[in-house]
């Protein structure tokens, strides 16, 4: 049976630009995603693909419309338990990595742990070190965010995204600063983790090549959805 991990019910998005300017950013967007789904989310610049993510992870809030994330109505969450929400079940991987500059790749990628507290020191430990491995970062534990190359450091982002086993994994343009290679990698990976582990992910891009890989595809023009076309079937759940 299908099980639904996302739900936005009528989606509205206005900007006050000025007291008396608004901007609809999204009119009235619905849309339902599914447990293991890949999907990819493509349009032109300004159409809305960042403020729907944000949305989707409980970053920003719309103007009217609800959200449902694994069951749970999100809408009026206030920022002190979306932050524990979201560190619970979203993996956010930013355009802009946005790693602690100050800390090692291992320390960047233990840190939503240590918030969760749900994992001893040690175990954390571990599980940061079999995350970079993961991504193929085995020996640049130590390494800060400015001793690493970018497709590096988006690695690193990525690991840290899955510290918490998120229920969404979220991408905003994850390889949008990366040479086609380090991109080539990323791709592959979220395919693997969707593939191997059934982790949903959801992630904007504008590579049509990537889009196509994706299991379900999402084109947004306007903040409207102009199409939405299944590639494949999602991933059935992993044995648990
Ligand atoms: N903080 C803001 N202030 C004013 N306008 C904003 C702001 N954030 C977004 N917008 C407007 O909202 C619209 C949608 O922006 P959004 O960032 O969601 O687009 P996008 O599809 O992600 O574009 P891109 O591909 O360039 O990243 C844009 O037209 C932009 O003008
Ligand atoms: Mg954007």
């Amino acid at each position: 049976m299908a099980e639904e991990i996302l739900r936005l019910e009528h989606i509205q998005r206005e900007l006050e630009l000025s007291r008396d300017v608004r901007q609809t950013i999204i009119p009235n967007l619905s849309l339902t995603i599914e447990r293991g789904e890949f999907l990819a989310i493509t349009g032109p610049s300004g159409s809305g693909k960042s403020t729907l993510l944000y949305i989707m992870g409980g970053l920003d809030k719309p103007t009217s419309g609800r959200v449902y994330l694994d069951g749970e109505d999100i809408t009026d969450t206030d920022e002190r338990e979306m932050t524990r929400i979201r560190n619970r079940k979203i993996g956010f991987i930013y355009q802009f990595h946005f790693l602690l500059p100050e800390f090692s790749a291992l320390e960047n990628v233990s840190m939503p742990m240590l918030i969760g507290g749900r994992l001893t020191r040690s175990e954390t430990r571990e599980r940061a070190m079999m995350l970079l491995d993961m991504v193929e970062l085995q020996d640049k534990y130590s390494n800060k965010p400015s001793q690493l190359s970018g497709g590096q450091q988006q690695r690193v982002a990525i690991a840290r995204a899955l510290a918490n086993e998120p229920t969404v994994l979220l991408g905003d343009e994850p390889t949008g600063n990366l040479d086609s290679r380090s991109a080539d990698n990323v791709y592959r990976l979220f395919d693997r983790l969707n593939r191997e582990l059934g982790q949903t992910v959801i992630v904007v891009t504008h590579d049509e090549e990537f889009a196509n890989r994706a299991g379900r595809r999402i084109h947004l023009v306007d903040g409207r959805i102009e199409s939405d076309r299944r590639l494949r079937e999602r991933e059935p759940a992993p044995a648990t």
